[in-house]
């Protein structure tokens, strides 16, 4: 009985489903007809790990570098440098066939759910898809999961028929979800998938991945510019600030005592839960720097309300004490 489908759960749930080490991706761009093209780092150096049935939030503003790092973890592009593993295959250079096979273990849903649904093509026929080109399931076995899954995202058989454009946004990005689910991944990279929704509505999308997430057993990359977004879904968090993680550590610790001056200041224009316990709202000036050229020392330090001469002048390498992880030399 030594076959790998006969573990037991226990056993098999200490292998994560993620994991990531210094990656890195960067973009050669043209700068104009009379300038060498730059090179952006849009992501550098991300190491993580991620348990299986288990959220990881990466949040920070726009143009840190999280989607980047979320196509990469989703097999969507390959990273510059760096490993990464998913399910426990080392995906680094492996060829096309078996990462055809990875593939179906990861999936991602976007923030606008159009970019995955034909407006031309009826929910039904976008739902059996990937079924259609990944499996040897016969029409009607494929005709039953799409309706299957319709209804387990809140919609109703006879939705199959119609095509996007009868839907609302937050019915179109249940449909997504549904897609993405197809061929029962184990991670789902979400960026901002409720970013575009009217705030009535997120809390319903976000209920149903907390749910769908128990009954598929999903792991979770939750890309986010907004941290009370994440606020219920997330176990941990990761904080991105140009490319680079400034703050990671489990949910509770991020809201109840950030550390990094980024990190409280992006938690400080959330809006509080309770409001006897009101926030001091720090207020950052400036704006993301050019990934053309970052800052020395820490990035942050041009914008930072406490940096010190020696921010200036020596980056700080993220660290701490296993659980929670820091990059600044203030830190505790
Ligand atoms: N395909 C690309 N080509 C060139 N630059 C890119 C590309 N994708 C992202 N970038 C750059 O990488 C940085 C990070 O972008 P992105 O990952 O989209 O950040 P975020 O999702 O946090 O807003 C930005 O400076 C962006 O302009
Ligand atoms: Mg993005």
């Amino acid at each position: 009985m030594s076959d790998a489908a006969t573990l037991p759960r226990a056993e098999a749930a200490v292998t994560p489903v993620i994991e990531a080490q210094d990656l890195v991706k960067t973009y050669e761009v043209g700068r104009g007809l009379f300038s060498p093209p730059g090179v952006v780092r849009a992501v550098s150096g991300i190491s993580l790990s991620l348990a299986p049935r288990r959220t990881l939030a990466v949040v920070g503003e726009s143009g840190s570098g999280k989607s980047t790092l979320g196509r990469m973890l989703a097999l969507i592009e390959p990273p510059t440098g760096g490993h990464l593993a998913i399910d426990g295959v080392d995906v680094t250079g492996v060829d096309g066939a078996r990462l055809k096979g990875l593939r179906r273990s990861v999936q991602m849903v976007f923030q606008n759910p159009y970019g995955s649904l034909n407006p031309r093509r009826t929910i039904r026929a976008s739902l059996e898809e990937p079924l259609l080109v990944n499996t040897d399931l016969t029409p009607d076995q494929r005709h039953a999961r799409a309706v299957d899954m319709l209804t387990r995202v809140g919609l109703r058989p006879e939705h199959a028929e119609r095509y996007p454009h009868m839907f609302s946004g937050g019915q179109r990005q249940r449909i997504a979800i549904a897609r993405a689910l197809m061929l029962r991944p184990k991670i789902i990279v979400l960026d901002e998938p409720v970013s575009a929704l009217d705030v009535s509505v997120r809390a319903q999308v976000l209920n149903l991945l907390a749910d769908l997430q128990q009954e598929f057993d999903l792991a979770y990359v939750f890309v986010s510019h907004d941290l009370s977004v994440v606020r219920h879904i997330a176990d941990e968090v990761m904080v991105m600030y140009l490319g680079g993680v400034v703050e990671q550590a489990p949910k509770e610790a991020i809201f109840a005592d950030p550390r990094h001056p980024y990190t409280k200041a992006l938690l400080s224009a959330t809006p509080v839960a309770d409001p006897g316990r009101k926030r001091d709202r720090i207020v950052l000036t400036g704006e993301l720097p050019s990934p053309f050229a970052p800052p020395p020392g820490c990035v942050f330090h041009p914008r930072c309300p406490v940096a010190i001469d020696r921010c200036r002048v020596e980056k700080p390498v993220l660290a701490g004490d296993g659980t929670r992880l820091t990059a600044c030399h203030l830190a505790p």
